[in-house]
């Protein structure tokens, strides 16, 4: 351990540091053969809402995306006027992360809602809807965004994001849901996708794939076809549109046409199970969120976060707190967590 070299060892600070699961990479070979139409004229995407369908629901429609930032941004578009605001928490990915994108690219303004988990609800949710759409001095709220699993490493049940559901169809808004993690929530709920997405009432779905084993690859997945408009030409207009098309869908072909975007999912979230089991008895740790999906949160005394961070990746997250954040992915060993938690107790 002494001798560490960065880059060698297993990294915890995303799931995105991981890299292409070689079934995935054999889809791309595959996909490599011929001339195939561009822009989406391809077979993989022609298969595309068929293989989503199996587990969004037949009146699922796929649009492959570059990443989620793109994702997010072209589909919170085709969802609200262009004078409306969007609804979110203030810990969410669309607001911290995006350098402003929906504010700067979408036009939206984003309203930022305080969490103890990074869950929304419609009671934190009320006071930033009610009264907000009668009036021209307000932008009128058009959308609720959440995001599944959440930026905290928590996850919505299918009653939670129904009542969520349930409440902003009933003040005239959608509810779009950002699923970078959607798997590795459906592997904590031990739930089909669509229990907690279109039978729960989203709208729309980010559906994330880079972080599960993908090379690069989103898609926006519409659950109810009349909550959107123009998503084709928001796509190209967002620069969202890939020429090469096969190559994004024919990997997301490799994650759901299979089981290999659960296997990922329930294997990443094991490792975050077992590394919390392991810690979470250790004096001079503290577990902040309750760990349901593929990250741990916790506080660490600064010297300890110091000497981790000479042997390990990870992100410190409110350096205010001490509390950092650990995430464990597809590539994570059981021996990836016993060395890294060996380093933490020492
Ligand atoms: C919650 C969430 N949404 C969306 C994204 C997608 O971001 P990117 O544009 O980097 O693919 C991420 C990536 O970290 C994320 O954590």
């Amino acid at each position: 351990m002494g001798s560490f070299s960065p880059g060698l060892n297993q990294s915890f600070a995303s799931d995105n540091h991981a890299g292409v699961h070689p079934e995935v990479f054999a889809a791309l070979a595959a996909a490599n053969e011929g001339d195939v139409a561009a822009y989406g004229g391809d077979p993989y995407t022609a298969r595309l809402d068929e293989v989503f369908g199996r587990h969004f629901g037949e009146r699922a429609r796929v649009f492959p995306v570059f990443n989620g930032t793109g994702a997010n941004v072209v589909g919170l578009q085709a969802m609200a006027d262009r004078w409306s605001s969007v609804v979110c928490t203030a810990t969410s990915h669309v607001q911290v992360d995006e350098c402003g994108a929906v504010e700067r690219v979408a036009g939206l303004k984003l309203v930022p809602v305080e969490t103890p988990d990074g869950k929304l609800t419609p009671a934190l949710a009320e006071p930033h809807v009610l009264g907000w759409g009668d009036d021209v001095h307000h932008a009128p709220p058009g959308v609720l965004t959440i995001t599944q699993s959440t930026e905290l490493g928590t996850v919505y049940t299918p009653d939670e994001v129904r009542a969520l559901a349930d409440f902003a169809h009933g003040h005239g808004m959608s509810l779009h849901m950002d699923g970078s993690r959607v798997a590795n929530a459906a592997a904590s709920l031990d739930l089909p996708l669509r229990a907690f997405t279109t039978d729960a009432g989203v709208d729309v779905l980010s559906f994330g794939g880079t972080k599960n084993g993908l090379m690069m690859g989103e898609a926006i997945v519409v659950l109810n076809p009349d909550a959107v408009r123009g998503l084709d030409y928001l796509r190209m207009m967002n620069m969202q549109l890939a020429s090469k098309m096969r190559f994004v869908s024919a990997q997301l072909i490799a994650l759901l046409d299979g089981d290999l975007w659960l296997r990922n999912a329930r294997h990443a979230n094991s490792m975050a199970h077992d590394l919390a089991t392991a810690v979470r008895d250790l004096p001079h740790v503290r577990l902040t969120q309750p760990v349901q999906s593929n990250a741990v949160f916790a506080t660490l005394p600064p010297s300890h976060t110091t000497r981790l961070s000479e042997f390990y990746a990870f992100h410190p997250w409110n350096p205010a707190t001490g509390e950092v954040r650990w995430m464990c992915s597809f590539t994570t060993t059981p021996t990836d967590v016993a060395l890294f938690t060996k380093t933490i107790s020492g």
